[in-house]
This record gives C-alpha cells, sequence and structure tokens, in this order.
C-alpha cells in the first residue's frame, strides 16, 4: 500500500481485510513486525486522538515516530507558491516537507481545512499539494474533506456493535459555536454508504452538505445496496434509527464569511442531542462522535455519560485500525 487517503480508494474486501487485521493484531499483538521502520507525523492543525494513536500504534509494533508541529520550535513555515519570501516564515512547505518525509519510511499528514474557500477544500487542494511533495508512502490523517482513518475506525466500531446493512443510520448535524469543515461528516457519510446502509442526513435548513459530497455518497450507496435521504425532521431521521452519529460543520451557503453564518447559527442552539431524540429510535440505538466534542453544546452529558454513547470505543479503535494499516503499508511479511 503506497497511500492511505480515502476510502474511496479501495473495495469493501481490501477495508474487510484491514479490519480484520486489526482484530488479529489486537488479539495477537505482533510487537517487532516494524522493527527499525520510522513513522514522521505531520500536523498542521491540531490532534489529541490521531496523534497519540499513532504513535501507540506505530510503538506496539516496534517502531518509532517524529511529530512536527508547527507549535514546535521549527522555523515559520509558507505555504503560498510563487511567493517572495521576505516576512516571518523562514521555510516553505516545497522543501520542508519532503526533508520531514526523507526521515521516516511513510508519513502521516494532518492538514485540517482552512475554511476559506469552498471550492478549494472539496477538491482537497491543500492535501494534494502536500503529497504531490513527497515519494513515500503517506497517510491522510485528515485533510479538508476526509478523514479515511477515522472512518476505518468506525466501521470497526460498527462491526464489533453487530450492525449490518439494514440497520438505519443517522448522521446528524449538531450545535458548535464555530462553523467546522465538511471533513468528519463527508468521510462519515460516504463510510456508511459504502457499509450499504440506509442513511439519512439530519440537518436544519441552511445546513445541507455540498453537492459534491451527496454524490460521492449516493454513489458508493448505490452500488453497494443502501440509500441516502435528507430531512430537517427530527421525528422523520429519528424513526427506528440504530446509530445516530453526531458532527457538526460550516453552512456551504456563508463558507468562510463565519460573521455572516454568525446571524443564523445560535438560533440552532437547540440542535443538541439528548435523550429526547431517542423517543423513536430503536431502544438499543447507540451515539457516534469521533471526538472531540463540546458537553451540553452537541450533546448532553446524560448521553455522553450512558449506555448509548461508543464514543471512547471509537477512540480506541483508531489505534487497532492504524496498526492494520501501518502494518499492510511498512511490514515486509
Ligand atoms: N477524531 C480525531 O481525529 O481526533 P483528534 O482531532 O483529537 O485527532
Amino acid at each position: 500500500m503506497k497511500f492511505f487517503s480515502d476510502l474511496a480508494d479501495f473495495s469493501v474486501a481490501e477495508i474487510k481485510e484491514l479490519i480484520t487485521l486489526a482484530t488479529r493484531l489486537n488479539n495477537k499483538p505482533e510487537p517487532r513486525a516494524l522493527e527499525g521502520k520510522i513513522l514522521s507525523l505531520l500536523f498542521l492543525s491540531p490532534s489529541l486522538r490521531t496523534l497519540i494513536s499513532f504513535q501507540s500504534a506505530m510503538a506496539r509494533l516496534g517502531g518509532g515516530t517524529f511529530v512536527v508541529s508547527p507549535e514546535m520550535s521549527i522555523h515559520g513555515l509558507e505555504s503560498r507558491s510563487g511567493i517572495i519570501m521576505d516576512g516571518t516564515a523562514a521555510e516553505h512547505i516545497r522543501e520542508a516537507v519532503p526533508v520531514i518525509a526523507s526521515y521516516g519510511d511513510a508519513i502521516g499528514i494532518r492538514a485540517a481545512a482552512k475554511s476559506e474557500n469552498l471550492n478549494d477544500d472539496l477538491i482537497d487542494r491543500e492535501f494534494h499539494e502536500l503529497t504531490s511533495l513527497i515519494e513515500t508512502p503517506y497517510i491522510n490523517m485528515e485533510s479538508a474533506i476526509n478523514h479515511p482513518c477515522q472512518s476505518l475506525a468506525d466501521w470497526k466500531t460498527l462491526d464489533d456493535l453487530n450492525i449490518t446493512t439494514n440497520n438505519k443510520f443517522v448522521l446528524s448535524w449538531t450545535w458548535h459555536p464555530h462553523p467546522l469543515p465538511f471533513a468528519v461528516p463527508a468521510a462519515t457519510l460516504h463510510m456508511a454508504a459504502l457499509r450499504g446502509m440506509d442513511i439519512t442526513v439530519l440537518r436544519p435548513e441552511g445546513y445541507a452538505l455540498p453537492n459534491s459530497i451527496m454524490k460521492k455518497a449516493n454513489h458508493a450507496a448505490s452500488i453497494n445496496g443502501g440509500s441516502v435521504t435528507e430531512t430537517d425532521k427530527l421525528d422523520v431521521a429519528m424513526n427506528d434509527c440504530n446509530i445516530i452519529y453526531a458532527s457538526s460543520w460550516a453552512s456551504a451557503d456563508h463558507y468562510g464569511n463565519s460573521s455572516a453564518e454568525d446571524e443564523v447559527r445560535p438560533a440552532l442552539r437547540q440542535w443538541c442531542i439528548d435523550e429526547h431524540w431517542f423517543n423513536k429510535a430503536s431502544d438499543d440505538c447507540r451515539f457516534m462522535h469521533c471526538l472531540p466534542v463540546r458537553r451540553g453544546v452537541a450533546v448532553t452529558d446524560r448521553i455522553l455519560d450512558g449506555p448509548r454513547s461508543v464514543v471512547i470505543a471509537e477512540a480506541k479503535n483508531r489505534m487497532l485500525v492504524q496498526m492494520a494499516l501501518l502494518h499492510k503499508m511498512l511490514s515486509s511479511s
């Protein structure tokens, strides 16, 4: 495997193989599988789970990691093309990224959305620019429009819960004080569609996901026997729901203009998931979220602390599926 950038690059059989490998490595550890191998981790945006789960995954397989982020005492990084570098940034990513990559056997890159230009983010322009600079195998640790490691972990979590294609999956918008990128909702929707699930996207008016995201999900659903519908009606979405996956995202209508979105967003504070949301859901309906989550904003304490929540299992699965990914990418066996 030369890169892991999008679940769409893999067949469902290949994804299932990775999940099986994750389970095998958990049950039967291979602490020397990646002895002598180094994974570089470039974080251009913040993280808790991704940073630590990759370090832990690599260590459990006998390999090593190093981390680079702008908060460390590295030179200021410039990313604009054709710029005269007479400002504060002393180093351009065109040199920095290939140098960082050259010190490892593979590189993980996190470059979350800049949330300035919708089209640039929808085509993942920055991530593609960064990966065009390197020759080592690479992993997308979250880009403007994708979070495939999270989706792989969520796939495993759904398997662990015995969720089948017949089960109903709701991807729900939740309130957040700031507009957030499309990476998690886009990746989650596509993952559930690849599983062939019946999916409802529940979101307020003005928060429909962009066409390219819906089109990709609809395509995956249609070839895998699932479906995707959208509604702004809680009762319709939650009827017989088995999984509710909460996420928040920006309004495409106001993308890059958070002050314009500030006019509409405060009126949506009631989009905070609480027990009454589950009135019409399946009794054992579970709550998923990629974390970090804002308590009392996106979801209440009683849901997060109660039996519906599987957020900690999702986070643990990040480490397990990434072990499988790294094993597949770097192991010689
Ligand atoms: N879910 C996730 O990617 O978490 P971090 O942003 O903490 O890495």
